[in-house]
């Protein structure tokens, strides 16, 4: 069987331009003991890939030039020599980016059986999702009445950071770009504010006049202007749960902070990073909590879906665009 695959020929400095992603095809080799063939019918592109493409170890390795990519993906088994795995079993791995993956048994995680399409354990009920509700309910220790604040807020982490947030009973402020996400946002009874063609000092007037008493948690995302505004509109003792910079991931210079850090200090807040993996034994109880919410159509999910393994690189470039509503992905 034959394995069609994406490399990455060098690491970009800036926006990745889209020739830097080669497709590529090999002859799987027949399979040993303990391995699992896999069918992907799903692969999720994230913002964090970015990271892995410029050439530095962050808090995961970079990508190896030339070599398959990686990322999360959702397939069916169909070859096994290992017992946990038979044909025909749905499966969550990190053999993405390629349309037959080829893995030791002990990296491949059976799906969960909930009444929900497969494809939500890449997104509502996979890394986003489990991204929110750490970033809410571990970082910022998310209170009853708390008034929150999301960036990115029509994409996979924060539209559900919005809905997490809107059920503790405070103001939910959400900060988005594309028009149809605004619109979400407000269906949702959510405040939306563009960041588009503001500078700080004007988006922070319209945070502020979105919720005037401020905010006691910010939910991070995108970096920049938002984070600056962000800093002007803080309640005493806020957090601000540190999940992402996506404003920054093309910089090709290093980023100057923000002007008004000293808020941080005047309101006696908090600022704390991240990363969702070290929170990972947690993920059970997420979607004990939140699995069966999304089952009953209680939390509403957007996705935004690239067709055939071609598009992948296009799906990932169109995340640095605003062009997804909820999880970005891709159908095979
Ligand atoms: N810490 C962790 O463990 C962890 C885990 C997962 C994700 N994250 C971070 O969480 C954030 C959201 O990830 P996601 O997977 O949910 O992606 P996403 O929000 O579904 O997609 C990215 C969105 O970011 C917005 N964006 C892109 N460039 C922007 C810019 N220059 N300024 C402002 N907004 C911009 C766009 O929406 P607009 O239409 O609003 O522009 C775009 O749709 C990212 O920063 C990601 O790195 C962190």
């Amino acid at each position: 069987m034959q394995s069609r695959y994406f490399t990455l020929r060098d690491y970009p400095n800036g926006a990745p331009p889209r020739e830097l992603f080669e497709l590529r095809q090999q002859a799987l080799p027949a399979l040993e003991e303990g391995e699992v063939r896999i069918r992907n019918r799903w692969l999720s592109v994230d913002p964090y890939m970015r990271g892995r493409m410029s050439g530095v170890k962050t808090y995961v390795a970079p990508f190896e030039l030339n070599a398959p990519m990686e990322g999360a993906a959702i397939g069916e088994v169909v070859e096994s020599r290992h017992a946990r795995f038979k044909s025909g079993d749905k499966v969550r791995h990190m053999a993405g980016w390629r349309d037959v993956a080829q893995l030791k048994g002990d990296v491949i995680e059976p799906l969960p059986d909930m009444d929900v399409p497969d494809q939500a354990y890449l997104g509502v009920l996979g890394m986003p999702g489990m991204t929110a509700w750490t970033g809410l309910h571990r970082i910022a220790n998310l209170r009853e009445g708390d008034n929150v604040l999301v960036s990115a807020a029509g994409g996979a982490v924060g539209s559900l950071a919005v809905q997490l947030a809107k059920a503790k009973g405070g103001t939910v402020v959400g900060i988005a770009g594309a028009e149809d996400k605004l619109a979400w946002l407000e269906q949702h009874d959510v405040a939306a504010v563009s960041y588009r063609g503001k500078g700080a000092r004007q988006l922070a007037a319209d945070l502020e006049e979105a919720c005037p008493e401020g905010y006691d948690v910010y939910f991070e995302n995108v970096g920049g202007e938002c984070l600056e505004a962000a800093l002007d509109n803080l309640k005493v003792g806020a957090c601000i749960s540190l999940c992402g910079l996506i404003s920054r991931y093309n910089s090709e210079a290093p980023d100057r902070g923000p002007g008004n850090l000293a808020n941080l200090l005047v309101q006696r807040a908090r600022m704390q990073g991240f990363v969702v993996s070290d929170h990972w034994t947690e993920y059970p109880h997420f979607l004990e909590e939140v699995g069966p919410r999304v089952a009953r159509g209680e939390i509403d999910y957007e996705e935004t879906v690239e067709e055939g393994l071609e598009r992948t690189p296009d799906a990932f470039l169109k995340l640095f665009e605003g062009a997804n509503r909820g999880k970005m992905l891709v159908r095979l």
